[in-house]
């Protein structure tokens, strides 16, 4: 691919590169030269464009390109099919299409921004350019549909545990699938579930993630309520090994709970867990009662006992701290 060669050409030179040169080798005119220039440039690269010299990378792109991360991906399916986008309404909604269409699983849909990001319980997902990480993953595990809130409690500990490889956050999970520090909201999992009776067609497991935004960063009162690895860790996130580090945990641990069931997940879901051994309130449709949690189930459900002692189990709802 010319674009590739454009690239290649411009790492590898000490300084500028003509455009003769480059039109030259390449076997291509000087404004086709120009037009990849541009095109590398809407991809995040820092190129300098001198009349008389030619062109010179100033900078390595820093967007989540597929030029970026495939050459640094260690998994075997998860991200292999990655669609790479600079700004969609939600990377869910795109995955969901392609899915519908027959993506494999492992296909990953990353946006630098959204536009209409989507959070659990109709709420929205703030996703501004260029900070955080929101991916869609598509997955098709053949189970019974009643495991599959399990995925999303694997989701978060893989995050987890990208978290603690790459930075010096020790994040929490808030039952199911909220990624807590210091008591903010660092990570949020929205799974969307196709089945036909008793039958998963595919699941899509939407992750947004904030890293490297700033307190300002944060629109309104959101800054009280969330937080991001850079704050929390007191130092920027590489991106792109932050995502690649995910996947590969996410991978294993899909692998890992196919063959042997959720027991050794779940205690690591457990070691992490916010709030266990607490008075916490639990929202439930139109419920809203106070319990101590106590842990979650062989399945994932999660156990609380009600002030009349008994224990309670739950698939669904909102737990607040
Ligand atoms: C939550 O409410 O905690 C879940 C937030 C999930 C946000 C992610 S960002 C990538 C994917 N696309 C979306 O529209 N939402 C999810």
């Amino acid at each position: 691919m010319p674009r590739k060669a454009i690239l290649a050409a411009l790492k590898k030179a000490d300084g500028y590169l003509s455009g003769e040169d480059l039109s030259r080798t390449l076997g291509m005119s000087r404004s086709a030269v120009w037009k990849h220039i541009v095109a590398l440039r809407q991809e995040g690269y820092e190129i300098q464009a001198h009349t008389r010299l030619g062109y010179k990378l100033e900078r390595a792109s820093t967007f989540l390109i597929p030029a970026e991360v495939e050459p640094r991906l260690e998994t075997e399916r998860f991200g292999r099919n990655y669609h790479f986008h600079t700004s969609l309404p939600s990377s869910n909604i795109t995955a969901k299409e392609l899915a519908r269409q027959g993506a494999l699983e492992g296909t990953v849909v990353l946006t630098e921004e959204q536009t209409a990001g989507r959070g659990r319980l109709g709420r929205g997902w703030y996703s501004p350019p260029g900070l955080g990480i929101y991916m869609s993953l598509i997955m098709r595990p053949r189970i019974p549909l009643g495991q599959t809130p399990q995925v999303t409690l694997l989701a978060s500990v893989a995050v987890c545990k990208a978290l603690e490889a790459v930075t010096a956050v020790r994040p929490q999970i808030k039952w199911p699938n909220d990624i807590l520090v210091n008591g903010k909201k660092l990570c949020g999992i929205l799974t969307e579930l196709n089945a036909e009776m008793e039958a998963v067609n595919y699941l899509v497991v939407g992750i947004g993630i904030n890293l490297n935004q700033q307190p300002a960063d944060f629109p309104g009162d959101v800054a009280n309520v969330a937080t991001s690895a850079a704050i929390a860790g007191g130092e920027p996130v590489d991106r792109i090994r932050f995502l690649t580090t995910l996947l590969s945990f996410f991978e294993a641990d899909y692998d890992h709970w196919l063959q042997n069931g959720f027991g050794q997940l779940r205690e690591e879901w457990l070691a992490r867990a916010a709030g266990m051994g607490t008075t916490v309130r639990i929202i439930a449709g139109k419920q809203e009662w106070l319990g101590q949690a106590e842990g979650i189930d062989t399945d994932g459900a999660l156990l609380v006992r009600n002030e009349d002692g008994e224990l309670q189990r739950l698939i669904s709802g909102e737990v607040s701290l």
